[in-house]
């Protein structure tokens, strides 16, 4: 299956003839900008924040540029594959939407989760739909499309309420289910400190939960009549501090592939795949949960040796199609964006996704072309420098 992602400039310099320029940014430092401008303060601190000073945030997008892809010539890369075989299905792309879970809110008619499923329906990028999000999971599975869709689970203190949220998933038609492992609890952050700015306190984004027959029984009135009693109950479940203990129990309640996100360290992937993933995901959270950590594009290479043939996600900083390329050379499978869609949303709603999706495909694909490289399978670990 090979799409001519690239053919995305022939669209926007021919409807330059006719006087017609691109609605959306080009580039993500004008994109971050204006979606600054589009978003209420208190949701823009949010989504572009991260953990302390924010530095292991901004050496996540830095460390890519320690990477070169080194040209080769005399390839005639006319045509470029970037299909990739994931659970045993195939991807037209290996970009997927990681899950962001106010997404919802990140869209200005507050329906962000359902945009952004209509994106991945347009695009065939694959979203993992977050358990944090606006409209509950079915309503988010049904603007898919022909596009596969995967259920991100936070998984609360209450196992049948985590059971009763994956078997719904499955029931929705969602193809994996991914749990999050950093984020049990929250990660310090200064910018919503300074303004003591938390969404889901406030009631955003818990859909899921407040449709859950399980979450229901919790609670002494329904969420539509005491919403603050749900909100507040809601921080009584949410972060499971889970252990090795946990994941024989995670594995056992799906038939679902099952992927576990935040895994940098090559131990843990050992141990993970032993006790039955299918998949692993190396990623720091965007730098949202703990500063001072690596770039997970530096704990890529060990993940990816460790999982030893198994799918690797990955995500945290990127930010271009090179980016795509530098993580795919490195040994990932399928490379995930995060605050970049969420931008995207907030300016144009499924067609700022869709633009935002189709230029980081279509950068990617060039590069290909550009140097030499036509298929996923040729951007191995030397087709790169290192430069410092
Ligand atoms: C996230 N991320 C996240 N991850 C997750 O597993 N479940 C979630 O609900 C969320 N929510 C969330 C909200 C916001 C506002 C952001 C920016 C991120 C993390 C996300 O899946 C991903 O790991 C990072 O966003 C990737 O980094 P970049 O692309 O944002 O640098």
């Amino acid at each position: 299956m090979s799409q001519d992602f690239g053919s995305y400039q022939n669209e926007i310099y021919l409807n330059g003839l006719a006087g017609i320029v691109p609605e959306y940014p080009m580039a993500h430092a004008e994109l971050e900008a204006k979606a600054q401008a589009a978003m209420p303060p208190s949701v823009w601190s949010y989504v572009a924040g991260g953990a302390g000073d924010e530095h292991t945030q901004r050496a996540n997008s830095t460390a890519f540029q320690r990477w070169g892809l080194i040209p080769r010539m005399f390839v005639g890369a006319s045509q470029r594959d970037l299909s990739v075989d994931l659970f045993g299905m195939t991807l037209p792309s290996p970009l997927f939407m990681a899950p962001v879970g106010v997404i919802g809110i990140c869209a200005q008619d507050g329906h962000g989760d359902l945009a952004t499923a209509r994106a991945a329906a347009r695009t065939g990028v694959p979203m993992i739909a977050s358990t944090l999000s606006a409209d509950p999971l079915e309503a988010v599975a049904a603007e898919f499309g022909a596009t596969p869709g995967f259920f991100q689970l936070y998984t609360p203190t209450n196992r049948e309420l985590a059971e009763s949220l994956v078997h719904r998933a499955e029931r929705a038609g969602f193809k994996a289910i991914v749990v999050t492992l950093d984020t049990w609890i929250t990660g310090w952050r200064p910018r919503d400190l300074a303004t003591g700015n938390f969404p889901q306190l406030r009631g955003h984004c818990l859909a899921n939960y407040t449709s859950d027959p399980v979450f229901r029984a919790l609670l002494d009135r329904a969420p539509e009549e005491d919403p603050q009693a749900a909100a507040l109950a809601w921080t009584r479940i949410f972060g499971n501090p889970l252990t090795w203990d946990d994941l024989p129990w995670l594995r056992s309640i799906t038939t679902l592939p099952l992927v576990v996100k935040g895994l940098c360290h090559p131990d843990d992937v050992r141990r993970a795949k032993d006790l039955g993933v299918d998949g692993v995901y190396c990623s720091n959270h965007g730098g949202r949960q703990a500063n001072g950590g690596l770039p997970a594009l530096d704990a890529l290479p060990g993940v990816v040796a460790a999982a030893d043939g198994i799918p690797v996600l990955f995500d945290s900083g990127v930010r271009d199609g090179a980016d795509i390329v530098k993580a795919i050379a490195l040994g990932a499978t399928a490379v995930g964006v995060g605050r970049p869609y969420a931008y995207g949303l907030a300016l144009g709603g499924t067609g700022g996704v869709v633009h935002v999706l189709r230029a980081l495909l279509a950068e990617a694909d060039l590069i290909m072309a550009v140097d030499g490289y036509p298929s996923l399978a040729d951007l191995v670990p030397d087709a790169l420098q290192r430069i410092t």
